[in-house]
């Protein structure tokens, strides 16, 4: 059960969300800190899986120099409209709806984004990702996390012993929000689709804990099993990663930071009125492991 710590010399706290996973870290400048304060922050990442730090000004080297403390980072993914990466900064994906001079700034556009965990259609993905809000519209586009761990210590023991030792195919045709990503042919065969093999249940290789690794659910397969086998499989498997008891759903506010732990969550984002504008910028930390059952 996780629990609320409060250092004195640096006034770093850690308190829970409340939700399914994640905490929020207070008393930080994340412009200005020590290594103390951050090896502080690094043990929490890995305790709660997903980090909310509130009220910070960062300008685009801040994002990445905070960014690169935890590792070498990954270029700005390739969705629907290309790389959307800030200009002189491929590390940096704006992830937007804003339109301008009839070009979009960034990806995503304002509709749902359905569950995923970030590139896992690569052979070695992201082992993190942070996203910085700059601009938020009045309502909607809150982004939800799901704890992983709880998803697979929840499933009935049947399912458990059903799901130990597959692997699964990760798609890599249509990102979260349903497009296509550029460059890429459409195909709903997820046994042919491009992907990446990973374990059904993985080793998180910091924390030693297990959990489902689903990555998402459109164009996904079991490797070894029919396709109707593998469709059935994954709808009671996916009936149970997503209960609400798992997630905590962060409300944006500008100067929000939300990092995430791709090896152990999947987040989603809810639609927007596609008249507002709402501007993020997103790094991703490259994976130092594959990962492995
Ligand atoms: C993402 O999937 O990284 C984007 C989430 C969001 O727009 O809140």
């Amino acid at each position: 059960m996780p629990v609320s710590v409060k250092s004195a010399s640096s006034g770093l706290g850690v308190a829970p969300t409340g939700g399914g996973v994640g905490a929020e870290i207070t008393g930080v400048d994340l412009r200005r800190l020590d290594d103390d304060t951050f090896a502080a922050i690094r043990r929490a990442f890995v305790e709660n899986s997903v980090l909310l730090i509130r009220g910070q000004q960062l300008s685009d080297d801040d994002l990445i120099a905070f960014s690169r403390r935890f590792g070498a980072l990954d270029w700005a993914p390739i969705q629907e409209n290309g790389r959307r990466f800030v200009d002189g900064k491929p590390e940096i994906y704006v992830v937007s709806n804003v339109i301008e001079k009839g070009v979009a700034i960034g990806s995503l556009g304002a509709g749902e984004a359905v569950w995923h965990t970030d590139m896992s259609y690569l052979d070695d993905p992201p082992m993190a990702s942070m996203l910085y809000a700059i601009e938020i519209p009045p309502k909607g586009g809150n982004t939800g996390f799901c704890n992983m761990y709880s998803a697979y210590a929840g499933l009935p023991d049947p399912l458990k012993r059903r799901a130990a030792g597959l692997r699964i195919k990760h798609d890599g045709t249509y990102n979260s929000g349903g497009y296509l990503r550029e460059g890429v042919a459409a195909t709903d065969d997820p046994r042919t689709s491009p992907g990446a093999v990973h374990p059904l249940v993985c080793t998180h290789p910091e924390s030693g804990r297990r959990c489902l690794y689903l990555g998402r659910r459109r164009n996904a397969y079991l490797l070894g099993l029919d396709l109707a086998e593998s469709e059935a499989l994954l709808d009671q498997l996916w009936s149970y990663a997503t209960r609400d008891e798992f997630t905590w759903y962060n409300n944006w506010r500008p100067g929000d930071l939300v990092l995430w732990d791709n090896r152990c969550t999947m987040h989603r984002r809810d639609p927007f009125d596609p008249a507002a504008r709402r501007i993020m910028h997103r790094t991703q930390i490259k994976g130092t492991a594959r990962p492995a059952a």
